[in-house]
């Protein structure tokens, strides 16, 4: 990662040779370099703490009296379902299901089968705990499942959408940050794998 300073303070010498430069002490860009490919800043990991809170807010007024069973998708949900768990306070339960339908850059249409749901989920309040929504195939395969197993009702929350890629005839529930269609790293999300212990969500460079 590299951390770039803006100098702002600059002596120099009888024959203005610079011998002395302060750096402020402001980030002024960072980006980060995964494979093949470089990603720059997009959004801080304080401004994604604030949205989740706001989410968080949200679900234990709507949900209070529902004991529901969270439901988050691994693997790249891992860093949301964290801290949103966090600022939930409601009684609840939460449970990881992993599934995989990313290769690279591009969303698939291929997407697998729901893994390791253990619970039942009938006639429960679930809500799905989704890293991201771009063209909303995964979700839409998911919902189709989960609603086989007779849940009361299912809810959708959501760290990242895109509703410019959207495709399928989604509602979500809940959505920390809408985002334009981009591809991103971090904060669980990944290129190829890597990149999901970013603090910070990093956008690809064109
Ligand atoms: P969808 O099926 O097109 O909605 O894509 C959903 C899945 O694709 C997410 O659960 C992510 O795993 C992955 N995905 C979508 N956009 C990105 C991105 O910008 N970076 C990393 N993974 C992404
Ligand atoms: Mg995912």
């Amino acid at each position: 990662m590299q951390l770039s300073k803006k100098p702002f303070f600059f002596l120099w010498n009888e024959r203005g040779k610079l011998y002395f430069c302060i750096f402020q002490n402001t980030t002024i860009m960072k980006s980060v370099t995964i494979k093949d490919k470089e990603f720059g800043i997009f959004i801080e990991s304080k401004e994604i703490e604030r949205s989740i809170e706001q989410v968080s807010q949200k679900i234990n007024a709507d949900l209070k009296d529902q004991n529901p069973i969270f439901v988050a998708i691994l693997n790249g949900a891992f860093m949301f379902a964290a801290e949103l768990m966090k600022r939930v306070s409601i009684p609840c339960e939460i449970t990881f299901v992993r599934l995989a339908s990313y290769r690279g850059t591009s969303s698939t249409e291929n997407v697998k089968e729901v893994l390791g749901l253990n619970e039942s989920i009938e006639g429960r309040t679930i809500v799905i705990v989704e890293d991201i929504v771009d063209t909303g195939n995964t979700m839409a395969a998911l919902l189709k499942q989960f609603e086989a197993m007779n849940p009361k009702e299912i809810r959708i929350a959501s760290l990242l959408f895109k509703p410019e890629a959207l495709k399928k005839d989604i509602k979500l529930d809940y959505v920390a940050l809408e985002i334009p269609s981009d591809f991103i790293v971090g904060y669980g999300l990944d290129y190829d794998g890597y990149g999901r212990n970013l603090n910070d969500i990093y956008k690809l460079k064109s």
